[in-house]
């Protein structure tokens, strides 16, 4: 039996978490069964897929922008997309982020190939929609187009107006990859030059609102106020290139919060496991995450987990065992639930190894891409 070729599709112009969780899924698709390849814009996530050894095939998404080119465009490059499939003999084509799943519906259609649209978000976009009634009404079409939804977590699936067709699949991680302990993240810790007795509390997550950094800083302020070794470190940085401020209202607050020498940015990092690492407690506070691959990672490297309890953060985070959470929006909570933890260094260690269990026995990418394969076969005829 020969592999099936398949067809992913990825738009976006930079590495988010969908991209990396769709690299990884690339790298552990079983190859006796598939034969993946990729149609990206040429950006990171087309020059690390050819690196492990992913046909990758350069084309453009141009933004869905409303003008009255738009439907000529969009069936245009949807043409070429649905060419690309038939040359490439795909027997599906699975679009990873939503630009891609408006044309990859379109042209699976014109190919005569099954549709699976990976939806890794609330909404077609990043955030609540202005106009909730056009999202649906897209949602619905892209539910009434594709052969199989796959979704990343129950609270994505939940936002979809066909729950009764959807699999639900948890990202996974090389755990090979996040294991504790980790080279580096002592020298992360020295290059902050931190007391000896300091608690090290962060988020990881790109410089945007929604990601959390603002109550994060709340945070910070009230559990310093009690504990005066502890220090923060935000993780992450702007790998979207988006300039608007924001970074400078986070230093602005740090100022006002008097929190000055006490939290650390990093800035974006390629690789955050040494100062993931470096941390005694993780947090989440950001806007519900569809599924926050940040909390895995945490995890693997045996890190307590502490979270508002909204998005998928529910299905991630044992309460108790692996990790607190607190209700959705309460920095107060949120910061008695890390001062919790500050005092108590031995309850950090056993709900870290707990989160590492958890991480090995359920956030694998070895559980993903089997179940990801799961749901192809359910498509594609052999
Ligand atoms: C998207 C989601 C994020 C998730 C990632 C991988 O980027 O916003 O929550 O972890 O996809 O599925």
């Amino acid at each position: 039996m020969k592999p099936q070729p398949l067809l992913f599709v990825d738009s976006a112009a930079a590495m988010g978490g969908a991209e990396q969780s769709l690299l990884l899924l690339l790298t552990h698709l079983d190859r006796v069964q598939w034969q993946p390849q990729l149609a990206c814009a040429a950006a990171p996530l087309a020059e690390k897929a050819a690196a492990v050894g992913i046909p990758v095939h350069p084309l453009t998404f141009p933004p869905l922008r409303r003008s009255w080119r738009f439907p000529a465009d969009w069936i245009r490059h949807a043409r070429t997309l649905s060419h690309l499939a038939q040359k490439t003999e795909a027997q599906a084509l699975i679009a990873n982020n939503i630009r891609a799943a408006l044309y990859t519906a379109v042209a699976a259609k014109l190919a005569r190939r099954p549709f699976i649209w990976h939806m890794r978000d609330f909404w077609l976009g990043e955030s609540r929609p202005r106009h909730p009634q056009l999202d649906t009404l897209l949602k619905r079409l892209l539910c009434r187009a594709a052969a199989q939804i796959i979704t990343n977590s129950h609270a994505v699936a939940a936002h979809l107006p066909c729950p009764n067709r959807i699999s639900v699949v948890h990202n996974g991680l090389d755990l090979v990859h996040f294991t504790p302990p980790v080279p580096g993240a002592a020298d992360f810790r020295g290059a902050l030059g931190l007391p000896e007795t300091a608690v090290l509390v962060g988020m990881t997550g790109r410089l945007r609102p929604w990601k959390g950094q603002r109550p994060f800083l709340e945070m910070a302020r009230a559990v310093h106020a009690r504990h005066t070794h502890a220090r923060f470190v935000i993780i992450g940085g702007s790998p979207f290139g988006v300039q608007d401020g924001y970074e400078a209202e986070l230093q602005e607050m740090v100022t006002r919060l008097g929190l000055r020498g006490l939290v650390h940015f990093t800035g974006h990092l390629p690789d955050v496991r040494p100062a993931v690492g470096a941390l005694d407690i993780f947090v989440h506070p950001g806007a519900p995450e569809p599924f926050g691959l940040v909390n895995i990672e945490a995890m693997a490297l045996g890190k307590p987990v502490v979270a508002f309890a909204h998005g998928a953060l529910p299905e991630i985070v044992l309460p108790g065992e692996t990790g607190l959470l607190v209700p959705p929006g309460d920095t107060a909570a949120l910061a008695t639930a890390v001062g919790s933890l500050i005092t108590a260094p031995a309850r950090r260690a056993a709900l870290g190894r707990a989160g590492r269990q958890r991480a090995a026995d359920h956030f694998s990418i070895q559980q993903t891409a089997a179940g990801v394969s799961t749901v192809l076969a359910t498509v594609v005829r052999r």
